[in-house]
């Protein structure tokens, strides 16, 4: 583990409130796995540069035993943080990795891949994230890209109110995350706050912001945010960050970037800018382009 003590507070002076509580839908992906859509395509407008977010957990072999078996992606990038579990990975690029416990896969599609994404296990519990985040227009047909992180390669911090903070990308309280991006400028941390301790990151203007709260309750501008919910932050210019605390303990992920503006057109596993581009994404998968 990457782990640094000694960290300075980050003043956020007017924090931001949230705008909206979203719970997601229940839905199925893959071979039959059971999931929990709560970025789902209704908000990708708002929350550019962010397409989608799944969440899955469950100690019922039964939802997740299929897995995703394989399939394409073009035009954007997949971050499957892994709470609990094993996975392996498999895509035609050429890259093999298992992801587990406290992991962190990076995959950009770009141009276009193949893979599958299967559980490395028979029973227990299976838990975690998905997000996609878009490419720019002119990455969307970059070479494929793949990085596996173990928990103890993530950078990870404590603060001086023992919040621990894992930064999987962007950077936090001086702290580099593992993966940085230009254009969208993505910020994703895995949070856990003691019970009384609160947390302060400042955010740039005009990125949006989310949190998702996977353990507990978290307070956030005044408002309560419950377990497996979503809350959209605001995006008030006068509002430099947010302040989160928590009178029992929770654990939960915050997300931030900067939004492309760009024209989003998905078909599935493509997202691109236009139809045309669509079309050649979905002929370029039938011809074997992709592999
Ligand atoms: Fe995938």
């Amino acid at each position: 583990m990457q782990e640094v003590t000694a960290v300075a507070a980050q003043a956020v002076h007017q924090t931001r409130g949230i705008e909206r509580i979203v719970s997601g839908r229940n839905t199925s992906d893959g071979d039959g796995v059971r999931l929990t859509r709560i970025l789902t395509q209704e908000l990708q407008q708002r929350l550019d540069p962010f397409l989608m977010l799944d969440l899955f957990g469950s100690d019922n072999p039964d939802d997740y035993i299929g897995g995703f078996p394989d399939h394409p992606h073009r035009g954007f990038e997949t971050i499957t943080f892994m709470l609990e579990g094993r996975m392996s990975h498999r895509d035609s690029a050429g890259h093999e990795g298992l992801l587990e416990n406290g992991g962190v896969q990076w995959m950009t599609a770009g141009r276009g891949v193949i893979h599958s994404e299967l559980p490395e296990q028979e029973d227990g519990r299976m838990e975690g994230f998905q997000l996609w985040l878009n490419l720019p227009a002119a990455e969307k047909m970059c070479a494929p890209w793949y990085r596996d992180f173990s928990a103890e390669e993530l950078p990870r911090f404590v603060t001086a109110a023992g919040v621990t903070v894992t930064v999987i990308a962007g950077t936090s309280h001086g702290v580099a995350g593992a993966v940085q991006r230009a254009a969208t400028a993505p910020l994703y941390l895995d949070i856990a706050l003691p019970a009384g301790a609160s947390f302060s990151q400042s955010i740039p203007v005009g990125h949006n912001a989310f949190i998702v709260v996977y353990r507990g309750k978290v307070g956030a501008g005044g408002t309560a945010v419950g377990e497996r919910q979503m809350a959209i932050m605001d995006n008030d210019a006068s509002h430099d960050g947010v302040q989160l605390a928590s009178e029992h303990g929770a654990r939960l992920i915050l997300v931030a970037g900067q939004p492309l503006n760009e024209t989003i057109v998905q078909y599935g596993p493509f997202v691109m800018n236009t139809e045309a581009e669509i079309h050649q994404a979905i002929a370029d998968y039938r011809a074997g382009r992709l592999a």
